[in-house]
């Protein structure tokens, strides 16, 4: 089985449940294809984005299989140089704030990657453990030195870690939106934390997404969008408190949340004055999400435009990163090679393969910069766009611009 659907909300199972947004029918947004493969007829799936009216989860309910999203993966945490940055920092403040401490300490991680986050707790002393079920990534970690158990976290897995190993700090980051079964992965955290532990854990977050229209971070992989309020239900629900919460700038915009099991920390006062400042942002609220997906309507047609407008003016247009959103943006807008000649990324996994749907080449990071004001770099990671402009200076020197394209398209 590759693909269900799902007619109860992940967090309350209210079936009460409202379409928002229909992005079409998509390949998965990280399946790039071999050239040998680009004959073949690619697995699409339904991308659509439902409300919740009980309790204001904004989620997907047509559901791939994790199996066969997750077992072998293209997405290596280190391909990303801001993110390693972000993760030594984060590392660092964890340790300081609650590890140093304590005797013999060991950090947990589940989704782990290549180990990037562990590889930083590590040098600081704490024992590690990641939990990543891609195969290929799980080694990547484990031939780095990390330890690394290659498997999907479910209830058994955890009972089976947990009889010799017990976290003083669990992490999960970008991950708890791909996971479907929030309570049995509550369930989990809860047998592998001990008692006086704590569960941190990065989440895009909802307002960011609707705030400067960040669509296209919608995809198969993201199974709910989380605002602190439902992450607070979902908390309570299985005893465990918010006590903390961070916002982030990764990613277009992340909330860090501590929790821990109920009443170990005393929650600072930010963490219920971000949920009143929700409320009154209209998170529950029905409009709000009408209005968002207006507004993501508008941004097609005014991206399609841009680029047309380019192509007139000649232009040499190639796409600059080739993260997951980047071809939920392509396939959406239908941009394919008739705008974008190829595509340039950092990743050694996805160079030398063409996009999912649109099938445009990618290539490694290398840019003519003597072509100059001919060019255009359409800014798919538009997250990363402070970092690639500093890198990328000399091509906008010589009169290259970048299109970046939420929350609304802008040459720099
Ligand atoms: P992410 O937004 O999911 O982290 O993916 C970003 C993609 O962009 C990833 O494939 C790596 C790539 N990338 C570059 O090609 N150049 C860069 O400078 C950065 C930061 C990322």
């Amino acid at each position: 089985m590759k693909f269900y659907k799902k007619n109860k909300c992940r967090i309350c199972s209210s079936q009460n449940l409202e379409l928002i947004l229909d992005l079409g029918e998509q390949p998965l947004a990280n399946a790039f294809i071999k050239k040998e493969d680009l004959e073949k007829v690619e697995n699409k799936f339904p991308l659509r984005l439902f409300l919740c009216k009980n309790c204001f989860l904004l989620q997907l309910l047509d559901i791939v299989d994790k199996e066969f999203l997750f077992k072998q993966y293209l997405y290596l945490t280190s391909a990303s140089k801001p993110i390693v940055t972000h993760f030594k920092k984060y590392a660092c403040d964890i340790y300081h704030e609650f590890l140093m401490k304590k005797d013999n300490p060991l950090v947990i991680e589940i989704g782990s990657n290549d180990g990037s986050l562990l590889q930083e707790f590590k040098k600081l002393g704490t024992n590690v453990l990641g939990i990543e079920p891609a195969k290929n990534i799980a080694k990547i970690a484990n031939d780095l030195g990390i330890p690394t158990e290659n498997a999907f976290l479910t209830y058994k897995i955890a009972k089976k870690i947990s009889i010799d190993n017990k976290a003083i700090v669990i992490v999960a980051n970008n991950v708890f939106g791909h996971i479907d079964d929030l309570q049995e992965l509550m369930k989990c955290v809860k047998l592998l934390l001990k008692d006086e532990g704590i569960f941190v854990f990065e989440v895009p977050y909802l307002l960011d997404l609707i705030q400067k229209l960040e669509f296209d971070t919608v995809y198969h992989e993201h199974l709910s969008y989380f605002s602190l309020g439902s992450l607070k239900k979902l908390m309570t629900d299985n005893e465990f408190e918010i006590f903390n919460v961070k916002k982030q700038k990764v990613h277009g915009g992340t909330i860090r949340v501590f929790a821990a099991k109920k009443n170990n920390f005393k929650p600072r006062k930010y963490v219920e004055e971000l949920i009143d400042y929700e409320e009154k942002f209209g998170i529950n609220k029905l409009e709000t999400y009408k209005k968002f997906s207006d507004d993501v309507s508008r941004l097609k047609k005014s991206l399609i435009k841009e680029l047309k407008k380019l192509k007139k003016e000649k232009k040499i247009i190639f796409g600059y990163g080739a993260p997951a959103k980047g071809n939920v943006l392509l396939n959406y807008c239908n941009i394919g090679t008739k705008f974008l000649d190829h595509i340039v990324d950092t990743t050694p996994l996805k160079q030398g393969l063409y996009t999912p749907g649109m099938h445009i080449p990618v290539k490694p990071v290398k840019i003519l910069v003597e072509k100059g004001s001919q060019q255009v770099a359409f800014l798919l990671a538009w997250n990363y766009e402070k970092e690639i402009l500093e890198k990328e200076n000399q091509f906008r020197k010589n009169g290259g611009r970048f299109l970046v394209p939420i929350p609304f398209p802008r040459l720099v």
